[in-house]
């Protein structure tokens, strides 16, 4: 992770390297992700990157409301406030509306650098330890819910930290299918216009497996899909950040900016697609479709489903070269047990630990929480039942070298 603080420059007069970026360009701990002029613009920077700061030039009529907007939109991203403006009145609206400093201009380079120091991000402090993983299914029938369902309780097994499983798939998602539940609430009746969302809400809505894993349902009804705003959705990440260890999001295939707001925090997402032409030709259209919304094509991933190397004509190489990375992952066949775990309304892991489409599942979690190896190191349960009988997990033999 780099260590400069990723600053985006508000400016309704200016432009790239014009004068309100100048003060920030000497600063070297700052790295200027862009200057914007509307709000539609610094929207969806805020929605894709990491952004730590973000610098507003007050002097421009409609500064105040985009100060609001940050606010309502990221409350880890804080706001600093530049004026011409010295009298107690101005600075009190700036502060009023949410900015965290104000800087008065002409700017002193040295009291802006104490201002960004001062607010110094809380990505920046190590605070933030929620991953978030989103799935999306190259074509219809991937196994996207599959493996986000698996991955969820896999992560919640490796690691012992509770994970959050967030149904995105909000006209036809199946995952409350998946484990065979039925919860009270939805996402639409907590991420709507207005809802200012607390613990205590979001709690009453997830629904707790015994698996460690908590269940976020899309609504019941098709048309209450749309209830479900950017800023609701990013009010509920937050919260869920603060509680949970990892989020899996199930995404839907088409692109809003819903699944902006998803993926632009996402430790990672995983594009779903099984070997064969239709799917991987989507999962190529996906791929770029979530790079030209900005997303890290480091944190974009392919992965393979449903392998079975006696029937494929294409090969793992074939895709590696193709998207020019390797592939994060490869799920075998396993028809047997997966159908199984579906039609009981079980995770695979349930009825088949031994499905080797669980074993690539366990691998994948590895991968994604490589931190949680430390805890437990093979995948196994420390716990539960040795703690109950008092046994001490095996000690790694110590090395002789
Ligand atoms: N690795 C696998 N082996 C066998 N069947 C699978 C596997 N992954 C998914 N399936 C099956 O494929 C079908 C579609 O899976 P699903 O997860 O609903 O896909 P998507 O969410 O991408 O539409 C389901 O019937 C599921 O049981
Ligand atoms: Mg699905």
């Amino acid at each position: 992770m780099s260590s400069a603080i990723r600053v985006c420059l508000f400016d309704e007069f200016g432009s790239d390297s014009g004068p309100f970026a100048a003060p920030f360009e000497k600063i070297d701990q700052i790295e200027i992700v862009g200057t914007f002029k509307s709000w539609d613009s610094l929207q969806a920077t805020l929605l894709l990157s990491d952004v730590d700061v973000v610098a507003v030039n007050l002097d421009g009529p409609g500064s105040l409301d985009v100060v609001a907007r940050v606010g309502k939109l990221s409350h880890e991203c804080p706001v600093i406030g530049i004026s011409t403006a010295t009298e107690a009145n101005g600075i009190i609206k700036a502060m009023r509306a949410g900015c965290a400093q104000y800087v008065c201009s002409p700017v002193d380079v040295d009291d802006l650098r104490n201002a960004v120091l001062r607010i110094r991000p809380s990505r920046l402090r190590g605070s933030h330890t929620c991953k978030r993983v989103c799935v999306i299914g190259s074509s219809g029938g991937s196994g996207a819910t599959t493996i986000a369902c698996n991955l969820a309780m896999e992560l919640a097994h490796l690691t012992e930290r509770r994970t959050a499983l967030i149904d995105l798939n909000l006209e036809y998602g199946d995952v409350c299918c998946a484990f065979d539940c039925a919860p009270k609430y939805s996402i639409a009746d907590i991420c709507g216009e207005n809802v200012e969302l607390d613990h205590d809400t979001l709690g009453a809505a997830l629904h707790d497996l015994p698996c460690n894993v908590s269940v976020l349902a899309r609504p019941q009804n098709i048309e209450d899909a749309r209830q479900v705003t950017p800023e609701g959705l990013e009010q509920m990440f937050r919260l869920l950040a603060e509680r949970f260890g990892y989020i899996i999001a199930d995404l839907p295939r088409s692109y809003s900016f819903l699944s902006a707001v998803a993926v632009g925090r996402a430790e990672a997402t995983l594009i779903v697609a099984q070997l064969a032409v239709p799917f991987i030709r989507n999962a190529s259209r996906i791929y770029e479709c979530l790079l030209q919304m900005g997303a890290d094509p480091e944190r974009v991933h392919v992965l393979l489903n449903r392998c079975n190397a006696e029937y494929e004509r294409l090969t793992l190489k074939d895709v590696e070269n193709h998207f020019r990375k390797p592939v994060f992952g490869v799920v075998p066949n396993d028809y047997e047990f997966v159908s199984a775990a579906l039609d009981l309304g079980h995770p695979i892991g349930a009825d088949s630990p031994t499905s080797k489409a669980r074993a690539a599942i366990q691998d994948i979690a590895r991968k994604l929480a490589p931190e949680a190896i430390v805890v437990n190191p093979r995948g196994q349960s420390s716990g539960l039942l040795n703690k109950l009988l008092g046994r001490k997990p095996k000690a790694a033999a110590p090395s002789r070298a």
